[in-house]
């Protein structure tokens, strides 16, 4: 089978300098998603048909087995098809998609295909209000064809069953039913939809099927509508996630902007946002308000509230969080407790090592055991260049100490409170780094003068 998307146009109601099927839905291009639907088909070829933003689409989209069809200037839909047609196995059918109607399910285009078989289909769906669909003519329950809303009679605007716009044609009759089309109609455009027509007139079936759900095939013209099909799209992913056995505090309340693995009997509370690749282990709990994003987290581990996780490795029956960071480069291994307003970036924390309270740990290797006081920074940064910072197993770090790197902690060595480490601290020792403390005797504390 032949895929042909069409996506040249221009998306005026967008108000945006992104063409329309670069605007993200669930953080993915529009048209990426029509691709991946194609691509399950399992298609000879899948052609795009592009022209607005031009160049910007191809590049963004950049994959591997596409045909691009460029179509300058845009005379319609069936101009659009045209243009792709050189690409096209004449030997198979081709199926055309609209890369602005992202949420279309591939069983219903199976199922369009195999209704179509040497013919024509069309994907149908019966509307409250058609208004601004190409409406579907039938003379005794036949499809006779398409009529435009804009050159449609009284009687036909009251006709309720509408033209999606996505259809499967016999590929080797396109090229005559294409060159046929005139664009003498209301929008001087060469109408797709006028090859209906042309088909039966020449005594080829054409056939209709209709989606499972209707909402599959709405398109997207405005922000409002980019809105309405992001919640379509994120009541299904809450959906089968609750399915596979996941708890959700309220599934209208979660969005997943990538793909979120998860293993048995993980809780999720409110307002999460899941990016790129997330996976998270049996018994993991999420707490409200948390961003995580290309993350792991192994079996056991509790995020509390507020946290934002970005490229980490979490071992299993931690404890991060509330109001955590963790930034690109993290490793945790097991029971690691990383606390309120903690940052951590490129850093390799081992077993059950602790910063509770309000720390940097930055270019840092922590071994296991270490407790990391409040308030401790490692400045790894010289102005010019990161150094890394070595703290090796079970070394204690007193509050508000700075360790300036490079520099490194041996084991079981004991940092005093207020310490600013610029040496290495040798294992098994205090080191401390301190003014001395004194008590002035008999000092006044000055008074206001009259
Ligand atoms: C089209 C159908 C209409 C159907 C409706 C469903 C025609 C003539 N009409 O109308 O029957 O009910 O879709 O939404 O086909 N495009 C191009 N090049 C062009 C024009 C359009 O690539 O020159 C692409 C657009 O980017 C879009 C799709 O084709 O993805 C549909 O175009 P649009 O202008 O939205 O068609 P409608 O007038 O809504
Ligand atoms: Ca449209």
């Amino acid at each position: 089978m032949n895929v042909v998307i069409l996506a040249a146009g221009q998306g005026k109601r967008m108000h945006s300098d992104l063409p329309k099927v670069l605007q993200p839905l669930a953080g993915r291009p529009l048209l990426a998603h029509v691709i991946d639907t194609a691509s399950s088909l399992k298609p000879g070829v899948i052609c795009i048909v592009y022209g607005y933003g031009g160049e910007r689409v191809r590049e963004v989209i950049a994959r591997p087995g596409l045909v691009w069809a460029r179509q300058e200037p845009q005379l319609g839909t069936g101009h659009a098809l045209a243009q792709a047609l050189p690409y096209l196995n004449p030997r198979t059918p081709t199926l055309v998609l609209y890369g602005d109607v992202p949420l279309i399910r591939a069983a219903t285009l199976s199922s369009l295909c195999q209704k179509a078989g040497k013919g024509v289909a069309l994907l149908t769906v019966e509307l409250d209000d058609a208004h601004g669909y190409g409406r579907i003519i039938r003379s005794r329950g036949k499809i006779k064809r398409i009529v435009e809303e804009k050159d449609a009679t009284r009687a036909e605007r009251a006709l309720r069953e509408i033209n999606t716009g996505i259809m499967v044609l016999p590929t080797a009759r396109l090229k005559g039913w294409l060159a046929g089309l005139r664009n003498k109609n209301a929008q001087q455009e060469y109408y797709l939809t006028d090859v209906v027509a042309a088909a039966v007139a020449d005594m080829v079936p054409v056939s209709s099927a209709q989606p499972a759900a209707a909402w599959e095939t709405l398109g997207v013209n405005s922000k409002a509508q980019l809105a309405e099909l992001e919640r379509i799209f994120q009541r299904q992913t809450a959906a089968a996630l609750m399915q596979h056995g996941v708890t959700l505090a309220d599934p209208a309340r979660i969005d997943v902007r990538g793909s979120l693995a998860c293993g048995r009997d993980v809780s999720i509370d409110v307002n999460c946002v899941f990016e790129g690749e997330v996976v998270l282990g049996e018994g993991v709990s999420v707490g409200a308000h948390c961003v995580l994003k290309n993350v792991k987290v192994a079996a056991g581990t509790r995020i509390e509230p507020f946290c934002h996780l970005d490229q980490a490795d979490i071992g299993a029956r931690c404890r991060i969080g509330p109001y955590a960071r963790l930034r690109p480069g993290t490793t945790l291994a097991e029971e690691v407790h990383i606390g309120n307003f903690v940052e951590v970036k490129a850093s390799q924390i081992a077993a059950r090592s602790k910063a509770n309270h309000l720390a940097y740990v930055g270019d840092t290797t922590v071994g296991r055991d270490v407790n990391i006081g409040a308030g401790t920074i490692t400045c790894n940064y010289d102005g010019a260049n990161k150094h890394r910072t070595i703290i090796e197993d079970d070394v204690h770090i007193g509050s508000d100490t700075q360790l300036v790197a490079p520099v490194r902690v041996g084991k079981g060595a004991t940092l005093g409170a207020g310490t600013t480490l610029t040496k290495d601290a040798p294992g098994g020792a205090l080191t401390i780094s301190r003014a001395k403390q004194v008590t002035v005797p008999g000092w006044r504390r000055p008074v206001k003068k009259k």
